[in-house]
């Protein structure tokens, strides 16, 4: 596998300030080390700059940076798009916000690929609150829904290229829905793996049936990986902890499911918060998930494709 490293230090979609060091903490614990040492050819181009901010006003006043989000989404769009060109881009934010960008890029990619993109959000949140719906006004809480295409964007952020079909994505993780969430990702269609399912079920054959489902259509992936999917007990550093997360051994066990499927195109690795952290724990563990994404085993086992 061909990889392209993106950094993406954006910290302004947050409710408070420190994911901007996230890139330089992921490559501090040895991310591209981790993915060549199994094989694979890692190219770290760099960081993205954004792009010039300009005024942009919204009815909602408690909207939080919006000329700020609108610069990164427009240069991390471009960016994504270009990534992807001949590699599997990992994006290293920055808050969720970037996804807003990096969706929208591999979006147009994998149109013009002719492929249906397939997204999994592993999140404690879905971020799928509109400019008008958010009332924390945190822009990290809407990316999901600007890629898929929800109203009340147009003329703030750039148009869409190509949007994700939210039919297409599964929200896996789930414990922090506000209710405005809660109506527009039924009324869209996402599929919404919440910890409740996850309990009920197992993080397994939930895994399996998703990935059945990518394969069968040709699919590709996109991972869209947030730091708080995580039991705050092993990933401390993120600023929006939700108790009840995923477990060490659940959270491998996805990586190593995705690795098995050899379909994952494309990944977002965000909000973590070096200034929170406790001695690089939380980005060591991004880490060892990549690790187990891109390929690493307890044993050696057969690729297996489902
Ligand atoms: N739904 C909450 C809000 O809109 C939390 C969003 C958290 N998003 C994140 N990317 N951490 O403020
Ligand atoms: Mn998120
Ligand atoms: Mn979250």
């Amino acid at each position: 596998m061909r990889c392209r490293i993106v950094g993406a230090p954006v910290q302004d979609g947050a409710g408070r300030m420190g994911c901007e060091m996230g890139p330089s903490a992921l490559r501090t614990a040895g991310l591209v080390g981790a993915i060549a040492e199994l094989g694979h050819e890692v190219v770290d181009m760099g960081t993205v700059e954004r792009a010039m901010v300009r005024p942009a006003v919204h009815g909602n006043l408690a909207l939080k940076a919006l000329p700020e989000i609108v610069a990164w989404t427009e240069a991390l769009t471009d960016a994504a798009y270009r990534a992807s060109a001949d590699a599997m881009p990992i994006f290293l934010g920055g808050d969720h916000s970037i996804s807003a960008g990096t969706l929208s890029g591999i979006a147009r990619r994998a149109a013009e690929l002719g492929r249906p993109l397939f997204v999994l959000w592993l999140d404690a949140h879905p971020d799928f609150h509109t400019l008008d719906s958010t009332t924390s006004g945190n822009l990290h809480g809407v990316p999901l829904a600007y890629a898929s295409g929800q109203p009340g964007f147009d003329g703030l952020f750039p148009d869409l290229p190509v949007r994700v079909d939210p039919r297409r994505v599964c929200a896996f993780g789930l414990r922090s829905v506000d209710p405005a969430e809660r109506r527009a990702l039924t009324a869209a269609g996402v599929t919404v793996h919440d910890m409740r399912v996850i309990d009920e079920h197992g993080a397994a054959p939930l895994m399996r049936d998703f990935i059945a489902r990518v394969a069968a259509e040709g699919g590709l992936l996109h991972v869209s990986l947030d730091v708080d999917f995580l039991d705050p007990a092993i990933a401390p550093a993120v600023g929006t902890t939700v108790p009840g997360g995923a477990t060490f051994r659940e959270a491998h066990l996805v990586m190593e499911m995705l690795s098995d499927s050899g379909l994952v195109s494309s990944l977002d690795l965000v909000e973590l918060n070096p200034f929170l952290d406790e001695r690089g724990r939380t980005a060591t563990l991004l880490v060892d998930l990549v690790a187990s994404l891109m390929g690493r085993r307890i044993m050696d086992r057969p690729t297996r494709s489902f």
